[in-house]
């Protein structure tokens, strides 16, 4: 069988220890790469062969848990998800996702953006909560209606869009594309009536007006997901609602279901976009 050619590969990547080390600093490791090797596998061969002490994250491998984000050659984008040779032929930069404070390495502290996250209610919000506690039935939602938040669902919460967000850069207290596009996505369900609840986050001083529309967030997301649009669309409700010219949909009621009811067809996930 034909022997897989490999190239050697320099790879520069950051290292920083908050508890030892004043500065970041940059370590060079020289690693043969071939064909099919994605930049994760290379850290891992560098963490195995080279470098115990090298600290990142990663679970699925696969471009699904979002733990493997980090900047890779100035752009931050999913470590499993990036195929080495792609990219370069001679040399490639590692680094911590910008806009985080890191625990060590390649590690970025999440803690902050899931803490926004909770803060924005991502849940179906209603006000009859007794039919919460106790369905009568379902609540109908149209192919239509649902289509109106589908993309915002793929949101595997991995932090790139803040990594890019050049607003993230300047303001700490920006709440950040993926948090805002949650509560778009929660707004725009037929099902849920919360909206009202999101608003302090969305609408206070720091938030969704914060947004410049660079569309970087939306240019890294690696699994297709707009948050640019969420937020632009996030802002025209909030306009809508001070000119008091109400929702664009009225929050969906119970439908008790007949016994033998045909149920809607599937709708199919749209194509896998990561790495295209
Ligand atoms: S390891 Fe899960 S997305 Fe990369």
């Amino acid at each position: 069988m034909e022997q897989m050619k490999k190239v050697p590969i320099t790879f520069y990547i950051r290292r920083f220890d908050p508890v030892t080390d004043e500065e970041p600093r940059i370590q060079k490791y020289v690693l043969q790469v071939e064909k099919g090797m994605t930049v994760l596998d290379c850290i891992h061969v560098i963490k195995e062969e080279q470098d115990p002490s090298l600290a990142f994250r990663f679970s699925c491998r696969m471009g699904v848990c979002g733990s493997c984000a980090m900047l890779i050659n100035g752009k931050p984008t999913l470590a499993c998800n990036t195929q080495t040779l792609d990219l370069t032929d001679s040399v490639l930069t590692v680094g911590a996702l910008p806009n985080f404070n890191i625990i060590r390495d390649l590690v970025p502290d999440l803690v902050p953006m899931f803490g926004v996250h909770q803060r924005v209610q991502p849940y179906i919000i209603r006000k009859d909560t007794q039919e919460m506690e106790k369905p009568s039935g379902e609540y109908f939602q149209s192919p239509h209606q649902l289509e109106e938040f589908l993309q915002f669902t793929y949101c595997i919460k991995c932090g790139v869009c803040m990594a890019a967000c050049p607003t993230m850069a300047t303001d700490r207290q920006y709440p950040g594309p993926m948090a805002l596009t949650q509560a778009y996505r929660y707004n725009t369900d037929s099902r849920d009536d919360g909206g009202g609840e999101r608003k302090d986050l969305v609408a206070k001083s720091h938030g969704v007006f914060g947004c410049h529309y660079a569309g970087e967030c939306s240019n890294a997301c690696p699994k297709g997901v707009d948050p640019a649009r969420a937020i632009q669309l996030l802002k025209r409700d909030l306009v809508r609602d001070y000119l008091h010219l109400g929702k664009d949909h009225a929050c969906a009621k119970t439908h008790p279901l007949p016994p033998n009811a045909e149920r809607k067809p599937k709708i199919e996930a749209p194509p896998f976009t990561a790495g295209t």
